[in-house]
């Protein structure tokens, strides 16, 4: 062994360097404040390493992005430790850098010799911030994706060459695919180069002028080795524990898939940067240059300056003053941007739909069928779960409600005097279309059902009583109300067969053919029948139950088929004919868009073994029906 050395040492002089690295002087003794520089090394070798396993399996394109980042995270063996680690280290990379700064300018360890040093400094952490502003868009999720355009549409706001600077942030005239491949050779290929040189340059000369030390007679001369080195590790430990207990306690998040036809309201930048987020707000409009270049352009000219303004008689104590404000401003910033986010409903909904579709994707991105060629933003596309709240509250909300929301969880807001109330709607609350509940309410109670339909403005004031006070509204108040309870089972539970829907429970056969009879033929008590009014080809009959009334076609009633021939046209024959005053859809959503809007109102959707919470409290779950008797 000892040999070997010997010939290692005469070929390469081993010993001396090994030497010149550990027994580094340090006058006045190793001290806790001096690790801030080595846990920075540290944690760079941890992204060096956890960056280069993510590489292997990241694959940086629109189609694949999010669809790689979601391999590494729940089907890579580690994957989701190794992401972690990348993203959590990240952070504290930038905790660190604060406090080394502001360790280094407290010092006093920016003044000559060492300008140059603490200029590589400023730099290295100019690399950082591009490596964490870089590696937030790769995972190509939602929260990136909007965050990163926000930053480079401010890049675009630059005075005179704005559009070429955007260009060229952007990867082409449009933010997309060519934005993520350009990132993702800043992130993984140049910046790290740069960093690892511009980090080699700040290490040797800081060897060059060694330590600085404040007060360098209060202990005794020490070496690097071993006992900064001892204290160097326990904080880099310190970090790495801290780190892991994130990734434990937290993981690293994976949005939904970018969706770029989608607005998303919940877009923030990485937490630090949010100090910038919020500046920017007080600089609106034309004024965004000042926030977003002018400001910090001028605090990083100062920052540079330092070690000249030092040689100014109070130099050095402005600077402190200044570094302290600086970051107690940035410190101020960040809090009041999470108060506004705090207290602010409409982020805090956004957000929680963010995290629904992200929850929601990875479901079905583990379903049987799996991702598809076509990728992940598809499944969302194609989910109804996801798909139908959406369109509901676009295009149903402005009348209907959905459990009084406006399909996504959401109160339909008006302002009145000033002050944000939320407002009823004009026609049913279809929270619960379909169910036995519904049919119930249709049947004992069916003024208050369509009582909505009387609050809508012109047309409601000439028709709304109609529904209210029509023949349907007259059965309901002087027999719905008073049928026996195994009769209004029955005939529930024969409109429910109707509809042909998933129904928990079970739909009982000796029930629908009672209810059957009684629509048909009402009872003792009851001549007047619901077919005498309403049409009805019953699901596995031959001839149609008819009176040839003036009521809806009951046909397949609340079925799929049903909706989708009612929403395109609510004014048919079979419908609400001359009475209807709901406008028709079949021009206004597409055939798919419909499909997922009646998948959804149905609940039907794919469930994994867990079922997800229906959305928005979706489709209730049914009570059974209650015991027949009195
Ligand atoms: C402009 C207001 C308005 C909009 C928008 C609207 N509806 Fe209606 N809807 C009504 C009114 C009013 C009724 C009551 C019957 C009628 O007038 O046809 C109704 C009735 C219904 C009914 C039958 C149950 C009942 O309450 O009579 C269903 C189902 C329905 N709407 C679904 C939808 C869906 C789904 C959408 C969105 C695609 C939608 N509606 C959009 C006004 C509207
Ligand atoms: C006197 C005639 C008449 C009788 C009897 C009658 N209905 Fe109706 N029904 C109507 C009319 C008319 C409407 C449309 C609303 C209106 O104009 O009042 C309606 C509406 C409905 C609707 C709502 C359709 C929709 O689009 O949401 C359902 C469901 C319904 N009736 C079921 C029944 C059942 C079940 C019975 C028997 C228990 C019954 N009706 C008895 C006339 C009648």
């Amino acid at each position: 062994m000892h040999s070997a050395l010997n010939w290692l040492e005469e070929r390469t002089g081993f010993r001396e360097l090994m030497h010149e690295a550990l027994y580094e002087r340090i006058p006045g003794g190793a001290r806790w404040r001096y690790v801030w520089g080595s846990t920075l090394v540290f944690t760079f070798t941890i992204q060096m390493m956890t960056g280069f396993f993510l590489w292997m399996a990241y694959a940086p394109s629109t189609q694949t992005a999010w669809e790689s980042v979601y391999y590494i995270e729940h089907v890579m063996q580690y994957g989701w430790l190794v992401r972690g680690l990348h993203h959590f280290t990240a952070q504290a990379m930038i905790v660190l850098m604060a406090l080394h700064l502001m360790q280094v300018i407290i010092d006093g360890a920016y003044k000559a010799p060492r300008e140059v040093n603490f200029w590589l400094g400023l730099i290295l952490m100019l690399i950082v911030l591009g490596l964490s502003l870089t590696g937030y868009l790769l995972p190509w999720d939602q929260k990136g994706y909007w965050a990163t355009q926000v930053a480079t549409n401010i890049a675009g706001g630059t005075p005179v060459v704005g559009a070429e600077v955007q260009k060229l942030a952007a990867g082409g005239p449009a933010y997309g695919h060519h934005t993520l491949t350009r990132f993702f050779a800043l992130h993984a290929g140049l910046l790290p180069l740069l960093l690892i040189a511009f980090l080699a340059l700040h290490i040797w000369c800081f060897r060059r002028h060694g330590i600085t030390v404040p007060n360098p007679n209060r202990a005794p001369e020490a070496f690097f080795w071993p006992d900064q080195v001892l204290k160097d590790a326990v904080a880099c430990l310190a970090i790495l524990a801290a780190v892991l207990a994130m990734v434990f306690w937290q993981g690293a998040e994976l949005g939904a898939p970018a969706n770029p036809s989608e607005n998303y309201s919940a877009a923030r930048p990485e937490w630090y940067f949010l100090f910038l987020f919020e500046m920017l707000k007080y600089f609106p409009g034309k004024y965004e240059v000042v926030g977003a270049m002018v400001i910090p352009g001028l605090v990083m000219g100062v920052l540079f300056l330092m070690p000249l303004t030092a040689k100014i008689r109070g130099g050095h104590r402005l600077n402190i003053g200044f570094i302290s404000v600086l970051l107690a401003a940035c410190l101020t910033l960040t809090i009041i941007a999470i108060r506004k986010d705090r207290n602010n409903t409409g982020y805090k909904a956004a957000v929680e739909q963010a995290h629904k579709d992200a929850t929601r994707v990875v479901e079905l991105a583990q379903s049987p069928n799996g991702i598809g060629p076509t990728g992940a933003l598809a499944l969302l596309k194609a989910d109804a779960y996801t798909q139908g709240p959406r369109l509901f509250a676009k295009n149903c909300a402005t009348c209907h409600r959905h459990n009084g929301k406006d399909g996504m969880g959401k109160d339909i807001l008006q302002t009145v005097n000033g002050v944000e109330q939320a407002v009823d709607g004009t026609a049913s609350d279809l929270g619960n279309f379909g169910t036995r509940e519904w049919i119930k309410a249709v049947i004992t109670d069916f003024p208050k059902l369509f009582g909505p339909t009387e609050k809508a403005g012109f047309q409601g004031k000439l028709l709304g009583k109609h529904f209210t006070e029509g023949s349907m509204a007259e059965w309901s108040k002087t027999h719905g109300v008073k049928l026996k309870v195994e009769d209004l089972n029955a005939i529930t539970e024969f409109l429910v067969a109707q509809s042909g829907r998933e129904l928990t429970p079970p739909l009982d056969p000796k029930l629908v053919e009672k209810g059957k009879e009684f629509f048909q033929d009402g009872n003792d008590e009851i001549s007047e029948s619901c077919a005498q009014c309403h049409a009805m080809h019953a699901k596995g009959d031959a001839q149609t139950l008819d009176g040839g009334g003036n009521g809806p076609d009951l046909t397949g009633y609340g079925s799929a088929k049903w909706l989708t021939s009612f929403v395109n046209s609510p004014g048919a024959k079979e419908h609400y004919g001359k009475r209807n005053r709901m406008p028709a859809f079949e021009k206004r959503m597409n055939a798919e868009e419909l499909r997922l809007l009646v998948d959804w109102m149905q609940g039907n959707w794919y469930k994994p073994k867990a079922a997800p919470a229906p959305q928005g409290a979706g489709i209730p779950q049914e009570v059974p029906a209650p015991k027949a008797g009195h």
